[in-house]
């Protein structure tokens, strides 16, 4: 298939998008749109953020080109069929997928040619964010089969991006539950997770753009969010459900009978009472209250021991102003909230691929 074919793929515009599909050919690095969003979604994860030392902003561009530059080189090596690592010659393909992301302040900055749409989040009631593990510059995502390669290539990416002058700010890695190809995984919480993301034609609407000179990028947004797994399996099996909205047994919403019915959130008991109750996760973020506007959620959990473990929450979407409107609602009235803190965050703008020659910003300077 063809890296454009793939990255257009409706298979991987969201819906089912986990395990390693049949073939176990290397994921092209070079496509219309950066892997790291449009592959199915891999069962490991490794986030490194990166700032740029501030100067000029001649002498930032300057410098950004040059790490972009290594880091399109070393992805794109990385990815390959036969990365000349010998670690990363383990018998099989890596599946590497990558993305790389540029942060509000950094575009700002610059003056860079980015989406209006990316911009630094807001505070929100309840947030605990350590600056530590927070923000960045550049962002760098990497997914793979494994954890291994993971070590690997963010040691490569984090020796390339420092030779060409950035700076390393924050790591974190996550990991997925074993997920037959094509089914939901499950969160520390038990739930199914990802269930409700969009379809190749939502994507193209909500997910990717504005059209134009975007038209191949996207907004990640990344929250570190602790989760009291201990407390919230305390609560009784139906009262977990409720506070999600969904079965945790099957994924099935309250209202539904599949796992992909749609949320009805007017659905009524004949009692008069909502059948998805007015404080369900599933209700405040519905898209209903949005105008229809989906995000593409591509979470995984993180476990950095007993008293920090929880999901790191990774987004895309055109416009992050989409998450302030859902997180504002959640963070109010959520049923989880009371089993969540939100410990970091950080926000970019996911880059267009880079063609067979290319490099990846090339769109930036216009
Ligand atoms: C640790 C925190 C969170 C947990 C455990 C969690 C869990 C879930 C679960 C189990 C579902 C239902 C299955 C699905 O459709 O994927 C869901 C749906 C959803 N969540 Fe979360 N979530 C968390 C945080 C957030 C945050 C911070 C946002 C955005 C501000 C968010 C936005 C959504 C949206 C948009 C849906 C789909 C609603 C629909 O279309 O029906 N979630 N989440």
């Amino acid at each position: 298939m063809a890296a454009d074919e793939l990255a257009r793929d409706d298979r991987t515009a969201g819906r089912a998008t986990t395990g390693a599909p049949a073939s176990e050919a290397a994921i092209p690095f070079h496509s219309a749109r950066q892997a790291g969003v449009t592959a199915p979604q891999q069962p490991e994860t490794y986030l490194l953020s990166f700032d740029l030392p501030r100067t000029s902003a001649a002498n930032g561009q300057k410098a950004l080109r040059s790490v972009l530059g290594a880091l399109t080189r070393t992805l794109a090596t990385a990815a390959s069929d036969a990365p000349p690592d010998p670690r990363l010659q383990g018998g099989g393909a890596t599946r590497l997928t990558s993305l790389v992301g540029i942060g509000p302040a950094l575009a700002a900055r610059l003056g860079l040619n980015v989406p209006s749409s990316l911009q630094e989040l807001p505070p929100f009631p309840g947030d605990r964010l350590d600056p530590r593990r927070s923000d960045g510059d550049l962002l760098v995502q990497l997914c793979a089969a494994d954890r291994w390669t993971l070590t690997v290539v963010a040691e490569l990416v984090g020796g390339a991006a420092h030779t060409a002058g950035a700076v390393p700010r924050w790591t974190q890695s996550g990991f997925l539950p074993h997920t037959p190809p094509g089914t939901t995984p499950r969160n520390l919480f038990g739930s199914k997770d990802g269930t409700a993301n969009p379809d190749h034609a939502a994507a193209e609407q909500w997910v990717w753009g504005p059209p134009g000179g975007h038209g191949d990028g996207t907004v990640l947004v990344y929250r570190r969010i602790r989760m009291d797994v201990a407390g919230f399996a305390a609560l009784s099996e139906s009262r977990r459900d409720r506070a999600i909205g969904r079965r945790a047994r099957d994924g099935v919403a309250l209202s539904g009978t599949a796992e992909h019915d749609e949320p009805d959130i007017y659905a009524k008991n004949p009692d008069g009472s909502y059948v998805i109750p007015a404080t369900a996760h599933v209700r405040l973020a519905s898209p209903r209250f949005d105008g229809g506007a989906r995000m593409l959620r591509r979470s995984y959990s993180y476990d950095d021991g007993p008293a920090d473990r929880g999901l790191l929450f990774c987004a895309f979407m055109r416009d992050s102003a989409q998450f302030t409107r859902v997180q504002n609602r959640l963070a109010g009235r959520d049923a989880l909230t009371p089993f969540l803190q939100h410990r970091a965050s950080a926000v970019a703008y996911v880059l267009p691929g880079a063609a067979s020659a290319g490099t990846l910003g090339e769109q930036l300077w216009t």
